[in-house]
């Protein structure tokens, strides 16, 4: 009975040191990270990122670098603290070129607290960091919010351990009393007759499983109204896999809106009679999904003409890439201007069996890619006489997007 008790109070004691390690880890920080990160990532996060200079500085480390107060006095309106004189403020906005923050005066000094305090100690899981570049498809659901999980595993590894460890302990005390020794299962059977026996056990089992169950749930809630990687199904089950790779269909065949203006448009249900007019069936649904091109245009099948007076009714296709209205992009100038390839932004469309949003669309990343993108000098007559002038200025071959002004604010937002 003894060990029994003794093996219980380990169990108890271990669970609940662990949620005070974590709580005293927490509370060295000047306020709460999680409501921080929140914060961070709706109203700084467009140009900050903790470990990577964007718009502005990074900002992890930043309280080694400053006073809270000066923190709190920069981001509520760092024109100010500028205009009083502190040297600090206006060395860093000199180093950025005079780039305006925007004053935040309705942050509260404790929400400036909680972001401090999300910058300290940072996302709880790091996301596997990739090349570096923001446009790795990774799904942003969850991921740093796994440590409970993490200490579930890790407890569980441990009690796994545990039961191990005092089993060899209880053998090896029977081997020197010379009394024969039992297996590891024998003692795992015990250890569930304990527990079945012993209510609280139980009870303390099943939080472990309601925190684990009520976490997944959470992660499910987290994921809604994440876009990269946006996946809506579709009124028809139109394949680009099939139609851009297997039968290899240029891009701009459909999406011909790409390289003369701003929009990429989606073909009509027209475009598509170019070809099914003919190819009547496809290799996975049959007649099924090719049925409701016809639909939409009135087209009979059996006499193979289109019926008379019929109203076309439009494909509702789902939008799956959407910026919001203050920013401005344009595909001819990226497409044609800039020579990129759809898939640098859009990802391997061809493998697409339902296409998804790959990349994140955020201010950052259309600024990573400026600050990273030579300017196709050589095939571009508008760039030809600008050209030798901008590589005097900056003293190199490279001209980035970022040096013909493609980080100004008014470049992107009217
Ligand atoms: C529209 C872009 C933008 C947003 C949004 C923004 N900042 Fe900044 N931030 C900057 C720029 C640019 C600088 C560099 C200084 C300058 O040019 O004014 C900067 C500098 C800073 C600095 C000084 C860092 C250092 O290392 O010297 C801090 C601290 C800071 N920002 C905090 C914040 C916080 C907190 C938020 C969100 C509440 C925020 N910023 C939102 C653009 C922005
Ligand atoms: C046969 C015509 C056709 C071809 C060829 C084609 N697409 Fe599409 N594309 C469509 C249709 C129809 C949709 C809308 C349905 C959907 O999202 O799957 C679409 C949707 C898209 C979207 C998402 C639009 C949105 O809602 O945000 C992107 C991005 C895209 N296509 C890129 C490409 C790229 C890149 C290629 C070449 C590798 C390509 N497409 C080839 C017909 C085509
Ligand atoms: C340039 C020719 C071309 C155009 C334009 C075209 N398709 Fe197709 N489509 C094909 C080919 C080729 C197949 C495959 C036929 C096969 O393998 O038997 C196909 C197959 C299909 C299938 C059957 C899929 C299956 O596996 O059963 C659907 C659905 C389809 N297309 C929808 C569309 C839609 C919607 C559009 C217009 C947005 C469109 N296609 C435009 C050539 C085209
Ligand atoms: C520099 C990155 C980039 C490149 C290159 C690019 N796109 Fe896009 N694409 C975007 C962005 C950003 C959006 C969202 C635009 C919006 O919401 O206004 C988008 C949206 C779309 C859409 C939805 C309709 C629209 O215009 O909003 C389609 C279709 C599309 N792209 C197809 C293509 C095709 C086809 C190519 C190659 C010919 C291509 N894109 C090249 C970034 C790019
Ligand atoms: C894959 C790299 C890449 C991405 C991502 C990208 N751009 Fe660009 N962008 C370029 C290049 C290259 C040019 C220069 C094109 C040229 O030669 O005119 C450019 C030019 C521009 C220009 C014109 C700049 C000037 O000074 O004339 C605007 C505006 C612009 N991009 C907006 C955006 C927006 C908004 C986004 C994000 C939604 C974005 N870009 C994402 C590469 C990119
Ligand atoms: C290369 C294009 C580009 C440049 C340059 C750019 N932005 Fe943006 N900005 C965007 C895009 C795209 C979005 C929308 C991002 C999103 O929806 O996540 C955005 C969003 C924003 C937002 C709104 C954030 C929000 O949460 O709604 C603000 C504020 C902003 N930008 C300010 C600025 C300022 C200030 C500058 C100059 C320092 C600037 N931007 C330069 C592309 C740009």
């Amino acid at each position: 009975m003894n060990k029994q008790r003794l093996f219980y109070r380990l169990f108890i004691g271990l669970f609940f040191a662990s949620s005070v390690v974590f709580a005293q880890d927490e509370a060295d920080l000047p306020g709460d990270p999680d409501n921080g990160k929140k914060l961070f990532n709706a109203q700084c996060g467009a140009c900050h990122k903790l470990d990577k200079k964007m718009v502005g500085p990074a900002l992890g480390g930043v309280a080694d670098k400053y006073s809270m107060d000066w923190i709190i006095a920069w981001t509520q309106n760092n024109a100010e603290l500028r205009a009083s004189g502190d040297k600090d403020a206006i060395a860093i906005f000199e180093e950025y070129n005079g780039a305006i923050m925007p004053a935040f005066p309705n942050l509260s000094e404790q929400d400036i607290k909680d972001i401090v305090a999300y910058t300290i100690r940072g996302d709880k899981k790091k996301a596997p960091s990739g090349d570096g570049e923001e446009i790795a498809a990774a799904p942003a659901a969850g991921g740093d919010d796994g440590m409970n999980m993490w200490v579930i595993l890790g407890l569980s590894i441990f009690l796994i351990v545990l039961i191990a460890i005092l089993a060899k302990v209880k053998n090896t005390l029977k081997v020197i009393k010379g009394e024969p020794t039992s297996t590891l299962l024998e003692d795992a059977s015990v250890f569930t007759k304990i527990a079945v026996r012993n209510q609280k056990v139980i009870a303390v089992a099943t939080v472990v499983v309601a925190v684990f169950l009520l976490q997944q749930v959470y992660w499910g809630l987290m994921s809604v109204g994440v876009e990269e990687g946006y996946e809506p199904e579709q009124p028809i089950a139109f394949s680009h896999a099939l139609h851009a790779g297997e039968n290899q269909i240029d891009c701009q065949y459909c999406h011909y809106g790409a390289e003369k203006g701003k929009h990429s448009n989606i073909p009509s249900a027209s475009l598509c009679m170019n070809c099914h007019t003919y190819i009547q069936e496809g290799p996975k649904y049959g007649e099924k999904e090719i049925d409701k091109i016809y639909a939409a245009v009135g087209f009979d099948r059996e006499s193979n003409q289109y019926i008379d007076g019929y109203e076309v009714k439009p494909v509702k296709w789902v939008r799956i890439h959407n910026l919001p209205d203050l920013a401005y992009f344009s595909h001819a100038q990226h497409v044609n201007a800039g020579n990129i390839e759809c898939q640098t932004c859009h990802g391997p469309v061809e493998e697409m069996e339902v296409l998804y949003q790959y990349s994140p669309l955020t201010m950052g990343w259309c600024i990573n890619c400026h600050r990273e993108s030579e300017v196709d000098v050589e095939n571009n007559g508008y760039y030809e006489e600008m050209h030798g002038k901008l590589k005097e200025k900056h003293n190199t071959d490279k001209i980035t997007v970022d040096m013909i002004g493609g980080l100004e604010c008014g470049k992107c937002h009217y």
